[in-house]
């Protein structure tokens, strides 16, 4: 049987499915990954751009990292099949929620209505002192002008609504995805190397709790070990096969 198949199966014979991706899911979508072949680490030092201390200190990288990389790949990108694959299973009352790393937002736009998302958004900036929103082609606009950009109501620090390196994911959120992982009876882990925690231990939670776990990723993953299933291979072709 293929391992197409074998999902498949795994997947009509669960009631309460729940997804839990990362950047791999993307991939499709021409939004590269953070530690694979081409990965933005290996470029842009997460260090310098994606860390709480240093974006205080000088958020300039972080917005010239936003007008040259971020942005520019968020305004191409599309939901790929992956994505409407999960937005399907929700719609047909199999799967639950959406659990990503994620701050790209294609998860929403594919359809998917119940997304949490545990790093946060790229698509909100929003001003550290009034709490004033700005979209991302509003930031874009004032970049042109200026870097850092401020607020235009009060002057303030902008900052992306994302959980940079050296912050706690929200709470809140985190307390949805563990009591998810921890109900679900199938989980699909999903485009994440599966090595930054705690977000990757609810893989873990959801063994923990009886679930079977199916890991499709390019690559291996330190889960491979514990999984039901394991398929090394694109996300965007094995999830309309497997459905
Ligand atoms: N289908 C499935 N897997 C893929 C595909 C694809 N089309 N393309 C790439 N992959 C795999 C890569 O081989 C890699 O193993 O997806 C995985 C992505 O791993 P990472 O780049 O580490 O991304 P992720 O697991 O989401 O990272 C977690 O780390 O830097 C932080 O905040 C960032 O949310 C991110 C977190």
């Amino acid at each position: 049987m293929s391992d197409e198949k074998k999902l498949g199966g795994l997947i009509a014979g669960s009631g309460r499915i729940v997804a839990f991706t990362g950047a791999g899911i993307s991939a499709e979508s021409g939004i590269p990954t953070y530690r694979g072949e081409g990965g933005v680490w290996h470029k842009y030092d997460p260090n310098v751009y994606a860390n709480i201390n240093c974006f205080l200190k000088d958020p300039t990288y972080y917005w010239n990292y936003y007008r040259e990389v971020r942005y520019p790949l968020l305004k191409k990108a599309r939901p790929n099949d992956a994505h409407l694959a999960l937005a399907r299973l929700e719609g047909e009352g199999k799967l639950s929620a959406v659990i990503t790393q994620n701050v790209d937002g294609l998860h929403q736009e594919a359809g998917s209505r119940r997304v949490i998302e545990l790093h946060g958004t790229t698509r909100r900036i929003y001003c550290m002192s009034c709490g004033v929103d700005y979209s991302m082609d509003g930031i874009f606009e004032m970049l042109k002008e200026k870097n850092p950009p401020t607020c235009t109501s009060c002057g303030g620090m902008l900052r992306p609504a994302v959980v940079f390196f050296g912050e706690q994911l929200p709470q809140g959120a985190l307390n949805e995805a563990v009591e998810e992982a921890r109900s679900c009876d199938l989980m699909l882990a999903i485009g994440s190397s599966l090595v930054v925690h705690p977000a990757a231990s609810l893989p873990v939670y959801a063994k923990e709790g009886g679930a079977r776990l199916a890991i499709i990723n390019k690559g291996e993953t330190p889960l491979d070990a514990i999984a039901d299933l394991k398929i090394d291979d694109a996300a965007g072709a094995v999830l309309p096969a497997a459905l």
